[in-house]
């Protein structure tokens, strides 16, 4: 199977899955089941669905599980990106090339959306599918790993940096502590929640598949950082050039797009690297890798 095919593969399963775990849309409350479904459906490159399944693949996991931690990391990245469009954040009124949440429909329905999404994720995860049901310990720990991702230590206390940040000069650790956290933390949990759900790994496996994570995680908000300035707004399906309007601290502001781009480079060799113990078995993560850093969008 090519590359692309599976990619297919994986996105269609996906995209059926979120469809199913996503409460209906004349479900009341309707207008926020509506509106969920307006953020999550349809959109998006689904990156760290993708990166669950590949590392799921080594594992043994069922597809049934990974299909489960797939969307439950899908929803909560999708609720920070919600929350991140948001005028009190980044203030954007376009998200995968359509108007974003709030202005769709509204502020309150916007808040009310990325929290809904974030239980939503949960009750994804705790799901009777096999590969979970009877399987305690294994939900406990993805779902230890979703919520620690997800929240202080992880997405949300990046955001907080990156607020805080603004109008300032980080230097390069401070740089890349945040982006670590808000970006680089779901996707490593994808990773992680995908070995996670087979069966347990051993711990050079699981330290392996870590260092190969915590390099694509921080190579994919370095590449966003690369894209803002170099991508337009209609390939972006989001607005081009904000980050210097709004006086981020970026990856590009800081040393600059030459340097940010041998970075990418250099994090995809180190992903490759991590690989090496599990030779062919890992070709999907290894392509996914250069996805990642070789995107336009
Ligand atoms: C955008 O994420 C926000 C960041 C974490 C950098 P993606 O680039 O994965 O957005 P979608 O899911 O494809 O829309
Ligand atoms: C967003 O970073 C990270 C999260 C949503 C957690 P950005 O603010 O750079 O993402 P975009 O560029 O709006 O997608
Ligand atoms: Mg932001
Ligand atoms: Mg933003
Ligand atoms: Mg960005």
């Amino acid at each position: 199977m090519t590359f692309e095919q599976w990619t297919r593969l994986v996105l269609d399963r996906v995209e059926s899955a979120l469809e199913h775990y996503l409460p209906a849309a004349d479900v009341l409350p309707a207008g926020l089941h509506d509106a969920m479904r307006y953020a999550v459906l349809g959109g998006g490159k689904r990156v760290r669905p993708l990166l669950c399944h590949a590392a799921g693949e080594l594992t043994g996991a069922t597809p049934e599980a990974l299909d489960a931690a797939a969307c439950a990391l899908e929803m909560i990245h999708v609720y920070s990106l919600v929350h991140d469009d948001m005028p009190c954040m980044d203030d954007d009124d376009m998200r995968r090339g359509k108007p974003t949440v709030h202005v769709k429909y509204d502020e309150p329905t916007a808040l009310l959306v990325g929290d809904a999404l974030q239980s939503q994720a949960f009750i994804t995860l705790t799901s009777d599918v096999p590969g979970l049901r009877d399987a305690a310990p294994r939900q406990a720990a993805l779902v230890r790993e979703l919520a620690l991702a997800s929240g202080s230590i992880g997405m949300a206390g990046g955001q907080a940096i990156d607020l805080a940040s603004v109008g300032r000069s980080l230097t390069r650790e401070e740089l890349e502590t945040m982006h670590r956290l808000k970006t680089g933390a779901l996707l490593r949990a994808s990773v992680r929640m995908g070995a996670l759900a087979g069966e347990t790994p051993a711990a050079d496996t699981l330290r392996a598949l870590d260092a190969y994570a915590a390099a694509v995680g921080l190579a994919f908000q370095v590449v966003d950082d690369i894209l803002d300035v170099t991508a337009d707004t209609a390939t972006l399906g989001k607005t081009a050039g904000k980050d210097a309007k709004d006086g981020k601290p970026t990856y590009v502001s800081i040393i600059g797009l030459d340097a940010s781009r041998a970075l990418a480079q250099q994090l995809r060799g180190d992903a490759h690297a991590a690989l090496e113990p599990f030779g062919a078995r890992a070709q999907r993560l290894a392509e996914l890798a250069d996805l990642v850093v070789n995107r336009v969008s």
